[in-house]
C-alpha cells in the first residue's frame, strides 16, 4: 500500500519506520528540511531503541523516503497525520497550529477514496470540525489515535496492544475503517484488537487513556507524601497493592513523577477542553494530579538541600540523568532536568549526566554544565540525586566504586530504583522518595 505520513517528529518518523517496515510503501513529509534530510541520509533525528535499524533497512528496501514536498503525498492510499500538539505558549489548551498547517496543506494533493489518518493527540470534537473539508476533496477521514510509549515506541508501532479507530458512520467511514484494517495487516491478522468508532470515542480514548496513566502516577505519588510523614515506605505499599489484579504494579513507581511531551500536556488540555464543554468538574480532579506531580520534583530538591545541611551555595550535586525518562533522549518537560535547574538556581555547582539526553539538555538549558563520563560527574560531588533510571544508575552503579569519587557519600534517588540497604552499606547516607 502505498502511504504517507505528515510529520516526522517523535511520532512520524517512527511511524513512518514501522509502516515501511512491514512493507508498505512510505514516504515521509515534513516542513523541517534539516529533519528531512537527515532521515533520507539515515540519520535518525532522535534516539529511540531500534529506530536507527529500520530507517537504514526501509531506505535500503526502497520502501521508504522523506521529502520536505507535501505534493509527494499525491496517490498515497491513506495519509498519516502525525504533527505534535504542543501546550499552547499562553495557557493549558493544545495548540492545533500545526494540525490545521498540515491539513490546508494536505487538502490540495487528495484524490477521491483517500483515507486522511489523524494520528495527533487532539481536544475531544477536533476531528468533526475537519473531516468537511476531507470529504469535500473526495477523501474521507479517520482519527486513529496514537498509544507508542516514548523508549518502546518502535516496538510499540509494529506491534501495538489495540487498534483504535474513528470513522463516519456511512459508507465512506466504513471504506476509511477497512483500508486501516489492510494498512494494519500483521497486527489484525494477529488477532490485536480493532475498535472501530466514532469521532469522538477515538479521541477521547486517546486522552483517557493518558489521564489515566498521570493520575495512577499521582495516586502513588500522593501516598509517597503520606509515607514521609509517617515513616511508611512507599514502593512496599505499591508492591502490596499491585499484587490486587484490579490495581496492578505498573505505573506505580513513586518519584520525581511524570514528564514528558505528552502526560503532562495532555492532562491540562484535556481539563482545559471539559472546561469549554462546560463539565470542568469531570475532570477537575487531573489539576490535582497535575500539582501533586509538581511537587514531587520540589520534593527532591529538598532532600537535596537537606543533604547538604541547608548550606547549598558552591556545593557540587551530581545529576544523574537529564532525560524524562530512559532509553530516550527527550528532555520535553523532564522532572529531571527541572531538579538540575532549581538546584542551580539555589547556588549548587550542579553537573548533569545522561547516557543520550546531554546534546538536547544544552541546547533547552546552556546554563547547566554537562558531563558525558558518569565517574567524571561523580568525581567531588557533595551530594549525587538520581532522577532518570538509566540501567547506567540504577543496575551498573557500584556504591562502593562510586563512593571513592565523590566527596560526601549522600545520595537522593529520584526514582526509588536502587537498593537503599546496599547502598547505606557501602556508608552512603541514602534518601528515596516516599520513605522515612
Ligand atoms: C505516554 C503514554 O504512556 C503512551 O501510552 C502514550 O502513547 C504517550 O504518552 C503519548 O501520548 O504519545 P511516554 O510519554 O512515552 O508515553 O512515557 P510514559 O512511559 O507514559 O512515562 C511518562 C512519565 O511518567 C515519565 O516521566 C516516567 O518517568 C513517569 N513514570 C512512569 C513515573 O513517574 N512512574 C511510573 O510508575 C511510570
Amino acid at each position: 500500500m502505498k502511504l504517507s505520513v505528515i510529520g516526522c517528529g517523535y511520532l512520524g518518523a517512527v511511524h513512518a519506520v514501522a509502516m515501511a517496515s512491514i512493507g508498505h510503501e512510505v514516504v515521509g513529509i515534513d516542513v523541517d528540511e534539516r529533519k528531512v534530510q537527515s532521515l533520507s541520509q539515515g540519520i535518525a533525528p532522535f534516539f529511540e531503541p531500534r529506530l536507527q535499524e529500520l530507517l537504514t533497512a526501509g531506505l535500503a528496501s526502497g520502501l521508504l523516503r522523506f521529502s520536505s514536498d507535501i505534493a509527494e503525498a499525491r496517490g498515497s492510499a491513506v495519509h498519516f497525520v502525525c504533527v505534535g500538539t504542543p501546550q499552547q505558549a499562553d495557557g493549558d489548551r493544545a495548540d492545533l497550529t500545526f494540525v490545521h498547517a498540515a491539513f490546508d496543506a494536505l487538502l490540495p494533493y487528495l484524490s477521491s477514496g483517500d483515507v486522511v489518518a489523524g494520528k495527533s493527540t487532539v481536544p475531544v470534537g477536533t476531528a468533526s470540525q475537519l473531516a468537511p473539508q476531507v470529504e469535500q476533496a473526495g477523501a474521507v477521514l479517520a482519527w486513529n489515535p496514537e498509544f507508542l510509549r516514548e523508549g518502546w515506541a518502535v516496538q510499540d508501532a509494529v506491534d501495538p496492544d489495540r487498534l483504535v479507530v474513528g470513522v463516519p458512520d456511512n459508507a465512506a467511514g466504513m471504506h476509511a475503517a477497512a483500508r486501516l484494517r489492510a494498512a494494519y495487516y500483521p497486527s489484525v491478522e494477529k488477532g490485536t484488537p480493532f475498535i472501530v468508532t466514532d469521532y469522538a470515542t477515538a479521541e477521547l480514548v486517546k486522552v483517557s487513556a493518558n489521564a489515566f496513566l498521570a493520575t495512577k502516577i499521582s495516586f502513588i505519588n500522593a501516598m509517597a507524601e503520606i509515607a514521609e510523614v509517617t515513616g511508611a515506605d512507599v514502593t512496599t505499599l505499591a508492591d502490596a497493592i499491585g499484587h490486587d489484579v484490579r490495581i496492578g504494579r505498573r505505573f506505580l513507581g513513586a518519584g520525581i513523577g511524570f514528564g514528558g511531551g505528552c502526560l503532562p500536556k495532555d492532562i491540562r488540555a484535556f481539563a482545559a477542553r471539559a472546561e469549554e464543554l462546560g463539565r470542568g468538574e469531570s475532570v477537575a480532579f487531573l489539576r490535582e494530579v497535575d500539582a501533586i506531580n509538581l511537587r514531587r520534583r520540589a520534593r527532591a530538591v529538598d532532600l537535596v538541600v537537606d543533604a547538604l545541611d541547608g548550606a547549598v551555595l558552591g556545593k557540587r550535586v551530581a545529576v544523574l540523568g537529564a532525560a524524562f525518562k530512559p532509553y530516550s533522549d527527550d528532555v520535553r518537560d523532564s522532572p529531571a532536568l527541572e531538579v538540575a535547574v532549581r538546584l542551580k538556581g539555589l547556588g549548587a555547582d550542579v553537573v548533569v549526566t545522561d547516557p543520550a539526553a546531554i546534546d538536547n539538555a544544552r541546547r533547552m538549558h546552556p546554563q547547566l554544565a554537562y558531563e558525558a563520563d558518569r565517574d567524571a560527574t561523580l568525581a567531588g560531588a557533595d551530594a549525587v540525586v538520581l532522577v532518570t533510571e538509566w540501567d547506567e544508575y540504577r543496575r551498573e552503579l557500584d556504591p562502593v566504586h562510586a563512593g571513592t569519587l565523590v566527596s560526601n557519600r549522600k545520595i537522593i534517588d529520584g526514582r526509588n530504583c536502587l537498593d537503599p540497604a546496599v547502598w547505606r552499606s557501602a556508608g552512603w547516607t541514602y534518601r528515596g522518595m516516599g520513605q522515612a
